[in-house]
């Protein structure tokens, strides 16, 4: 066992006090009533709010400085915990005001940063503000919701990976329980690192906007030739995010719709072909080039008919044709 280091346990302690404190202010106070109106329109249950201790950070610039000198929380720990921003001459204000605060946490459950949401979108100012990283907090090994998911993961088959922190709490309130998320980014080589060693099968589900569907080509690009982790796509109907889905369509469709996924291949040809018009000859073929490339990287001669006959129908090109054109199997490696 590595020792503790006082510095982290300092940390930790802060952090957790922090989040006791933006969740006593949620739930129990008159300050937080509007954000707590705020999540609970959102359809987010009080037996939800508790179990991810949602919070709220008021607007006063100065109420967690005066909370934590209460405790006799030194200036140098205030500054390290990521909490606060600071003026030229070193006074330390909140960083969080006026949000709504979801505690970031690492994979053994304790509080490592925060994300606070503002109550009415507004172009000024970003909707998730994170904390910055700090010695507890490093985003690129950080993913949402791990500690729970990974006691779900045997018995689903591995995470669901969305987008974002309501994505994955609106699918726990859902019976989804396996759901994870990384801190607003796309996802890092050091996540799926730690997903990989946790389990053989991942499932992408990111929102089914176009920023969405481009960020799943480039997390199915980055895990394509992962030696141990499968992928499996889930793609959402009408541009709807999976907070969204749940709100229209209810938890059981969406318990339906996460279990009925495409492969990295399938979702590719179906990017591929989105906006494509196959009455126009050399918009067809460009999609055929680009199509082709993508099946003639698969090795297994079934699954290679599989997709040539889905192209021959979506084109109206005939197999043979598409097999001539078909890049050959490449031995695999030793
Ligand atoms: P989205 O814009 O899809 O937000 O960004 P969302 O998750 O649907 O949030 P709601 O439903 O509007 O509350 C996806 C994720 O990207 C990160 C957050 O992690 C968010 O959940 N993000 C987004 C930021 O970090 N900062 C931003 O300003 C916006
Ligand atoms: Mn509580
Ligand atoms: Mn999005
Ligand atoms: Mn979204
Ligand atoms: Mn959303």
């Amino acid at each position: 066992v590595a020792p503790v280091d006082p510095e982290i346990t300092k940390q930790q302690h802060i952090l957790q006090d922090t989040a006791d404190l933006f969740h006593h202010i949620l739930v129990n106070t008159e300050k937080g009533e509007a954000a707590l109106a705020y999540l609970h329109k959102r359809g987010l249950t009080d037996e939800t709010i508790e179990e991810f201790q949602l919070g709220y950070a008021p607007e006063e610039r100065n109420l967690l400085v005066a909370f934590l000198n209460n405790r006799k929380i030194d200036y140098q720990d205030q500054r390290a915990s990521g909490l606060f921003v600071e003026d030229q001459a070193g006074k330390l204000f909140d960083r969080f005001n006026d949000r709504v605060m979801f505690p970031l946490t690492d994979a053994n459950g304790k509080v490592v940063g925060f994300s606070g949401r503002i109550l009415q979108n507004d172009k000024t100012q970003a909707k998730y503000l994170n904390s910055p990283e700090t010695k507890l907090f490093n985003k690129r090994d950080i993913l949402f919701n791990l500690h729970r998911a990974k006691a779900e993961i045997g018995r689903d088959g591995g995470p669901i990976l969305f987008e974002g922190y309501m994505d994955v709490i609106a699918a726990y309130q859902a019976g989804v329980k396996n759901g994870i998320a990384s801190m607003g980014t796309s996802l890092t080589t050091e996540q799926v690192d730690i997903i990989s060693h946790l389990s053989k099968r991942l499932t992408v589900c990111y929102d089914g906007d176009e920023p969405g569907q481009k960020a799943i080509e480039r997390a199915v690009t980055m895990l394509a030739d992962h030696p141990r982790l499968q992928t499996d796509v889930v793609v959402l109907p009408d541009g709807m995010d999976p907070d969204e889905y749940i709100r229209a369509r209810g938890a059981e469709a969406f318990q339906a719709q996460v279990k009925s996924v495409l492969t990295p291949t399938a979702f590719m040809l179906q990017f591929l072909a989105r906006g494509v018009d196959m009455h126009n000859d050399q918009a067809k073929l460009t999609y055929l080039n680009a199509a082709l490339k993508i099946v003639g990287k698969i090795n297994d001669p079934v699954a290679r008919a599989v997709y040539v006959k889905q192209l021959a129908e979506t084109t109206d090109v005939p197999i043979s044709a598409l097999n001539q054109s078909l890049p050959k199997p490449q031995p695999s490696q030793p």
